[in-house]
């Protein structure tokens, strides 16, 4: 019957079968749910019931199998929610599930998916101990990482660790070699692997033939008769290839692709010959990869978060106002301010409630924070984007906040010149979303994250509140127009706004508690203290130092480097002098310039790591000086900054990237 609904897209009615079912005493198995399970991920395209009803068959009951547990991880790897795929992982032995070599294929290939290839590594080590041993399905997708990102040497020696281990290669292996090969444009090696593939018992499938990259390669090397004779091999193999499992259906399609791989191959080489124009794969697909509702995923998260947290069960405490105790509504809590912010409400006896879509902040951070608050009412995490309005409304309906701070944002200058459509509704509009949430239920104080970069290229220095914004970037200019949507409101409300405007953060928390840990992908925008730790790691070959013919003193670029505990600290000052109806704008800085070089020699003190530095001409755009005046922000709300040596701010950094070199990963 359920099956049925399903068909019918009637999800509402399974919920009803499933409830009388039990009422009946119904007898279910694993089989029934993992049935039920994958309606709800493959059909019903709903993840995060899928988890549930993972997690509620216990209470049935009936206790899941490794293929249905395994079925839940492989949908969520799939539908890219790394996050829940770990905290599914981690619940196996309470679920009690025996783990098995595909569970852990399934991981290393989310893993690798994430970026995290030494956490994905980690688990060949792991696997042993868990009684399962990897396979060539394990190792495969190891090297395509390494492939993909031009490392097709290591691919090489971990091909060799697997057969050492008496893995064998297959198809898909050397399909993962030759493509990684001719990445790196290294024809005849990819050629000659190619040719070796019979020879050793593996048969070439459509994979081996796709070679559009190879004919790029080919095309830039000029060596066209050698990807004739890739064509003619391809047609030579045809019947050779014929994997004898294959339905003829399968067969005839593959050999109509190989034709047309080899047609457009050798046009696209008459084409070269006569144009030398340049070669585009017309049939390269849109990345749509990753697409996927991250509402969705993330409300798993919220889910299985929300049930591991003390403060599940206290959920009314969060929704009724208490006299003599502040609830901040902190979005953007599971980021780098975000977090530290909330340690240090928490430590200030606040109540915190976190609203982050996970985007770029980490699940660990808010674990963190979870284990050092555990007491009930104290701190609860909301998964939400703040982009769907209707789900910031329920938050505010459901929860009495007395102030909000608003953190979440994407925050990088060189990603928003790229993508600024993002930039304006990720800043701008969600600012709106929660104003109006809100004006809507009344919350009475507002501290804003805002930055220095509404100033753009101010012709005086230092910084003051009242220098001329002229943004030269869209998230200056989408925190400007947030900026301005919050003054023109308060105009007419007596909600109590405090702007701070911060110049360039650093450090971490002095107990290395918490750390500062973007997403690898998010390195390349990255910020110079990350980029000087990545240097010392050794993950980075060095640093590159654009410009050293500013007018400074020795030529670079001079910024105000605000250590994070100062930052959070003149945040609780914000909360403490808000006043209803009035509006305070705070420049947040040290008030010292402190030039690109003196940073870099200071990294190098507290990393003790000789970091090679490269210095670079100019790049279009930055601006020789940039530096606060933090008269009013002290005269004001008695606030200073003094964590102000750069070389101690960096210290507590370290420590912690030292101590996680996988970010909140393997906390
Ligand atoms: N780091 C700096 O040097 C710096 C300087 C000036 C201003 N700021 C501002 O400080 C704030 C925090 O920056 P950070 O460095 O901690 O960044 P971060 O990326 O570490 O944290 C931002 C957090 O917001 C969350 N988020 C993003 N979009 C969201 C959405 N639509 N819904 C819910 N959550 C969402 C992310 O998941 C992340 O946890 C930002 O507003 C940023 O513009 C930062």
């Amino acid at each position: 019957m359920i099956d049925r609904l399903a068909c019918c897209r009637k999800f509402s009615d399974v919920e009803e079968v499933l409830a009388r079912a039990r009422a009946e005493r119904f007898r279910f198995s694993d089989e029934f749910f993992y049935r039920l399970i994958k309606m709800y991920g493959n059909v019903a395209n709903h993840p995060e019931k899928a988890i549930e009803t993972l997690f509620a068959m216990p209470g049935y009951n009936c206790w899941p199998s490794t293929k249905t547990f395994n079925y839940v991880l492989h949908m969520l790897v799939c539908k890219r929610q790394y996050e829940v795929v770990h905290e599914v992982y981690l619940s196996a032995s309470s679920l009690g599930v025996t783990l098995d070599t595909c569970c852990f294929n399934i991981l290393v290939k989310g893993l690798c998916q994430f970026g995290k290839f030494d956490d994905a590594i980690s688990l060949l080590y792991e696997m042993p101990k868990q009684r399962c041993l990897p396979n060539v399905t394990t190792y495969s997708s190891l090297m395509s990482f390494l492939c993909q990102r031009g490392q097709v040497d290591k691919a090489f020696e971990l091909c060799e660790r697997m057969q050492k281990e008496n893995i064998a290669a297959d198809t898909i292996v050397y399909n993962i070699l030759i493509s990684g090969l001719c990445r790196e444009q290294r024809v005849t090696e990819a050629f000659n692997l190619f040719k070796s593939m019979v020879p050793e018992g593996c048969y070439p499938n459509s994979g081996t033939y796709q070679m559009s990259r190879a004919l790029g390669v080919c095309r830039a090397a000029g060596h066209v008769s050698m990807l004739m004779n890739w064509c003619s091999i391809c047609n030579a193999n045809k019947t050779a290839s014929q994997p004898l499992h294959m339905r003829p259906s399968q067969c005839a399609a593959i050999h109509q692709h190989m034709q047309q791989e080899s047609d457009r191959l050798l046009n696209g080489v008459l084409v070269l010959e006569s144009s030398g124009m340049d070669f585009s794969d017309s049939r390269r697909k849109p990345n749509v990869v990753g697409k996927f509702t991250v509402a969705a995923a993330l409300t798993v998260m919220c889910i299985i978060v929300l049930k591991q947290s003390p403060g599940f069960s206290s959920t009314d405490v969060f929704s009724l106002h208490e006299i003599g105790v502040t609830h901040v509504l902190v979005t953007g809590g599971a980021g780098y301010i975000g977090s530290h912010a909330t340690l240090r409400l928490l430590r200030d006896n606040y109540r915190v409630t976190i609203v982050d879509n996970l985007s770029r902040g980490n699940m660990g951070a808010v674990r963190v924070l979870q284990r050092l608050f555990p007491e009930p009412g104290r701190l609860q995490f909301i998964y939400a984007d703040l982009g769907d309005a209707k789900a910031v409304n329920k938050i505010f309906s459901e929860n009495a906040f007395d102030a909000v701070m608003h953190f979440a944002a994407v925050a990088y200058v060189g990603e928003s010149t790229m993508e600024p459509l993002r930039y304006y509704h990720n800043i701008t509009s969600n600012t709106l979303t929660v104003l109006e949430a809100m004006a809507a239920h009344n919350v009475k104080t507002l501290i804003y994250s805002s930055t220095c970069a509404t100033f753009g290229e101010p012709d005086t220095m230092p910084i003051t509140e009242a220098t001329p914004q002229n943004p030269i970037n869209p998230y200056g200019k989408a925190k400007k127009m947030a900026e301005d949507i919050i003054l023109d409101f308060s105009k007419r409300s007596e909600m109590a706004v405090m702007i701070l405007r911060y110049f360039n953060v650093i450090g971490s928390d002095p107990e290395g508690r918490l750390g500062e840990a973007p997403r690898p992908e998010l390195r390349e925008h990255g910020r110079i203290s990350g980029a000087c730790f990545d240097a010392a790691l050794g993950i980075i070959p060095g640093l590159k130092v654009r410009g050293t013919d500013y007018p400074t003193a020795d030529g670079t670029c001079i910024r105000d480097y605000i250590d994070v505990t100062d930052l959070v600290d003149a945040h609780v000052k914000a909360l403490d002098k808000a006043q209803p109806g009035k509006v305070g704008i705070y420049n947040v800085g040290t008030g010292h310039g402190r030039s690109v070089k003196e940073f870099v020699e200071a990294c190098k003190k507290a990393t003790g790591a000789s970091i090679k530095v490269d210095f670079l001409t100019r790049r279009p755009g930055d601006y020789a000086e940039v530096y606060s005046d933090p008269s009013k922000i002290h005269d004001e709300l008695n606030w200073t900054a003094r964590y102000t040596d750069l070389r101690e701010s960096l210290s507590t950094a370290w420590k912690w990237q030292k101590a996680h070199p996988n970010g909140y990963g393997s906390a």
